[in-house]
């Protein structure tokens, strides 16, 4: 299952009303939660080039593959423009956004930089989904886990790229899930 779908299951299955979305690019998974279920959504997207982090290039630039838990290959773009176009994405995000009014909060800006405009405990769900790269992961799930509710989840994407299911494991252990394609979860009791 994809992690919209996985989200849509869970947000149903717990009766969920409010959830924040860590990178959301052009809202794949936004929209689809906006169509599906009855959530209210807070959206956070620096939608820039990073130019001074070392870990962007090789997510943004190129095509990372991943075999068996190993980055094998980093593959160039083959043609122009395919390297990802942050302002045409953010467009058309917030185009596609404004048809469902105040169900979306748009925050722009890097996630651990916007922190302190989320209340704690606020969050029925938290989808880790920005830069994927050890320990930016790690840090985010910390930091953000404050904002979680007492049975919420943490739920990420790319269990299957090192740097996430590293970072994932330094943080819980073993005491978190894996379903769908590729999708970690683990519940704040
Ligand atoms: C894999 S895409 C998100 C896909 C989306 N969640 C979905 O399910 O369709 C990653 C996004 O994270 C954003 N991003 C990367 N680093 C970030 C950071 N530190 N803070 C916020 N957003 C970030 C990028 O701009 C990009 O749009």
């Amino acid at each position: 299952m994809d992690r919209y779908r996985v989200i849509e299951k869970f947000a149903k299955d717990n009766k969920w009303t409010h959830g924040l979305e860590l990178g959301v690019w052009v809202g794949v998974t936004t929209f689809w939660l906006m169509k599906n279920t009855t959530l209210n959504m807070t959206c956070v997207d620096a939608w820039e080039v990073q130019e001074d982090n070392p870990e962007y290039d090789w997510q943004y630039n190129k095509k990372p593959v991943f075999k068996n838990g190993e980055l094998v290959e980093l593959q160039e773009f083959k043609h122009e423009g395919q390297a990802w176009n942050h302002s045409a994405n953010e467009k058309r995000f917030r185009e596609d956004a404004e048809q469902w009014g105040e169900r979306i909060q748009i925050l722009k800006g890097r996630s651990l930089n916007v922190l302190d405009k989320i209340p704690d405990g606020s969050m029925d769900f938290i989808f880790h989904d920005s830069d994927h790269s050890y320990p930016f992961v790690m840090n985010e799930i910390k930091a953000y886990w404050p904002k979680l509710k007492r049975g919420g989840y943490a739920i990420g994407d790319d269990h299957n790229w090192t740097p996430v299911r590293k970072s994932v494991e330094e943080v819980f252990g073993t005491d978190y899930k894996i379903t769908g394609k590729g999708v970690w979860y683990a519940i704040k009791y």
